[in-house]
């Protein structure tokens, strides 16, 4: 007895100079408030299925999660109360969602969002922003998995997708955030990529009170033309076989290395790395077979240089108006199993077929002008999120950190500066007075939204996180820009050696804001940050 009461006073004793010991006191009064939460939240259309805390280093089991969206487990790396619910959002759609809700609360709210066509909650960003301490929600989008079938007939499955599955994720988040930690949020933010670009740029558009600090990547904006943009390739390419198709290996090898040769030096240092894509006028006539070159391995057909040429074209109506911008030279390595690879491409044939057309017949290979302009003219929810005018964004003080990484193969990273633009010429501003509020910058090396040749890890997920600081950090960056007033100039991104963390750092760059772009200074280690600079256009 007298030994535990001992205990009991050594442990109480060292809870209040032991920061460790006191949050495990914490802790438990934690697992009890998040296993009472479901049945005492009050949520308007809400049914809350359950409350779970999960502990630090769990590897938590998601055993409903659909096949499609990953593996059914996510590794957690914050103590936690995971809460999951149903929201209607008509009478004939819903989402599925959850809030992530950390004991190490740092008093900022966060939405994720979500990529392509897919219904998945983004249970890894979940677990990334929670480690920081962010009270994090996830939805489906109102629907379960990648394909886009949900939104045959379905209306308002597709207004879930285009706007409301995450500003009502927000919405509810945000109560539950507050019911739970008995006081609201202190600050509000975004982090997506993709799809979840867009997501973040709806928001800015439509909904500018959700959050006061936006990460945009890669966004899927004017998202109609992108998916006619997407599914026009396969029309170009024919399917493998034909006149006009060149092979995976073919854009991998010659071209990849024929574009290396025509632009790497543009910014000054040859190292596999074309720092603005925009500066790349690639001219694949060079590889046309001829009487020195006859091998069809090392060579391209006339038809197959006008193949590449037209894939490095914008898409045109044939009165010669927009569609969308050309795709960027770099990314063909990635791109030629991707959307060069003869076959349909799945955001292309599943919106096409399911949310714009309703007829599982439509034929992808058969796309044409007709198609560019009905889906453009058709524009769902006003999904194709391209409005110019972000004042109310200006206006309450919130802030818009937009990345496009320069060898992007799904999203051409040319749409990235086109909306920038349309936002300059819509608000008849600056970029100088853009950037009270709104920043882009272009991550070279750096494929669709994460992975890629160069120093593409700027701490936008789990998996490309190097630092919290806020300069290697996107999301840190504008955590610092809303509440300390730092705003960012550049985002250094690390390449590690050989793509793997735990190797090490190869080296480091200091990515720029447009419309600057970067160039090697000509002397200096070129791994070095320093040895680069941030030049007018
Ligand atoms: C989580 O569990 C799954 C299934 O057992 C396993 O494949 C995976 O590697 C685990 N992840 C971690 C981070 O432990
Ligand atoms: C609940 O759903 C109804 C019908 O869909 C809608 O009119 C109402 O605004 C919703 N309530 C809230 C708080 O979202
Ligand atoms: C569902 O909502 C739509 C649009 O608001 C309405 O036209 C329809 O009558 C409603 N259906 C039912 C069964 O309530
Ligand atoms: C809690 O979060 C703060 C930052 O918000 C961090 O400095 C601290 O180390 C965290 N504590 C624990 C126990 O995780
Ligand atoms: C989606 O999956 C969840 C389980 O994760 C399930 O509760 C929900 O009913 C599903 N929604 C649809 C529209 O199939
Ligand atoms: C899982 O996702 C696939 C692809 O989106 C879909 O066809 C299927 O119906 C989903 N399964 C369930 C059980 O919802
Ligand atoms: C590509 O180069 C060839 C040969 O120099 C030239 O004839 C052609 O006009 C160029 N094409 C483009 C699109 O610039
Ligand atoms: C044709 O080019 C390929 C790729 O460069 C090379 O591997 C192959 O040996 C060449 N064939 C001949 C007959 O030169
Ligand atoms: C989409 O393409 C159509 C047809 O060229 C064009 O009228 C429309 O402005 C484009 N939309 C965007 C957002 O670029
Ligand atoms: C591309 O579409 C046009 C117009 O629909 C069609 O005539 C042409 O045959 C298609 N190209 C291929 C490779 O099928
Ligand atoms: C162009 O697209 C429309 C709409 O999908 C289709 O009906 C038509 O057959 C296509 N034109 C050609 C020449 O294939
Ligand atoms: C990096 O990868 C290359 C090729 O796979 C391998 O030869 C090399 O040993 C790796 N380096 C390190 C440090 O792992």
């Amino acid at each position: 007895m007298l030994q535990n009461w001992a205990q009991f006073v050594l442990a109480v004793g060292s809870a209040l100079a032991n920061p460790l010991i006191s949050r495990q006191y914490a802790t438990d009064d934690f697992g009890a408030n998040c296993a009472s939460i479901a049945s005492k939240l009050e949520l308007a259309n809400a049914t809350v299925y359950f409350s779970q805390f999960v502990a630090a280093g769990q590897n938590l089991s998601i055993p409903d999660r659909n096949v499609t969206c990953g593996a059914p487990y996510q590794a957690v790396s914050a103590d936690l109360c995971r809460i999951a619910l149903y929201v209607a959002t008509s009478n004939s759609s819903g989402i599925n969602m959850e809030a992530w809700l950390p004991s190490n609360f740092s008093g900022r709210f966060l939405s994720t969002g979500n990529g392509g066509l897919a219904g998945c909650i983004g249970y890894d960003d979940m677990a990334y922003t929670t480690s920081l301490g962010f009270a994090s929600v996830g939805a489906n989008n109102g629907h379960n998995g990648t394909s886009g079938g949900a939104f045959y007939h379905r209306p308002e499955v597709v207004a879930d997708f285009a706007y409301r599955s995450i500003h009502t994720n927000v919405v509810l988040g945000k109560e539950i955030t507050k019911q739970f930690y008995g006081s609201p949020h202190t600050k509000s933010y975004y982090l997506g990529c993709s799809t979840g670009g867009r997501q973040g740029f709806k928001s800015a558009q439509d909904f500018p009170e959700d959050f006061d600090g936006i990460v945009a990547g890669a966004p899927a904006v004017s998202f109609n033309n992108l998916t006619s943009w997407s599914g026009h390739f396969y029309n170009v390419t024919g399917p493998p076989g034909s006149e006009t198709f060149v092979p995976a290996a073919t854009w991998a090898t010659i071209i990849h290395q024929d574009i290396m040769k025509q632009c790497d030096l543009i910014d000054g240092y040859a190292d596999g790395i074309i720092e603005d894509a925009s500066t790349c006028n690639y001219n694949a006539s060079s590889l046309l077979c001829g009487s020195s070159n006859t091998n069809s391995s090392s060579c391209l057909t006339p038809t197959q240089v006008n193949t590449v040429q037209k894939v490095f074209s914008p898409l045109t109506l044939s009165d010669g108006s927009l569609v969308y911008p050309r795709m960027q030279p770099g990314s063909e390595v990635v791109a030629a199993n991707a959307v060069y690879n003869g076959k349909p491409f799945i955001y292309n044939v599943d919106y096409f077929r399911y949310a714009i057309y309703n007829d599982p017949n439509w034929n992808p290979l058969a796309i044409n002008d007709t198609d560019y302009i009905y889906v453009s003219n058709k524009n769902p929810s006003d999904i194709s999120t391209f409005k110019g005018d972000l004042s109310a964004v200006q206006v309450r003080g919130a802030k818009i950190l937009h990345y496009h990484g320069q060898m992007d193969a799904i999203i051409s990273s040319e749409n990235s500066p086109r909306y920038y633009e349309h936002v300059a010429a819509t608000m008849g501003k600056t970029p100088a007075e853009l950037d009270d509020f709104y920043r882009f910058f272009r991550i070279s090396g750096t494929a669709h939204c994460m992975g890629g040749d160069g120093a593409s890890v700027i701490g936008q997920g789990l998996s490309s996180f190097q630092s919290t600081d806020p300069s290697e950090n996107v999301l840190m960056a504008v955590v610092d820009w809303v509440e300390n007033g730092n705003a960012p100039e550049t985002v250094v991104g690390t390449k590690w050696v050989n793509g793997t963390k735990s190797v090490g750092v190869e080296y480091k760059r200091a990515h720029c804001k447009y419309p600057k772009r970067n160039v090697y200074k000509g002397e200096g280690d070129p791994n070095l940050v320093e040895s680069w600079e941030c030049v007018e256009q």
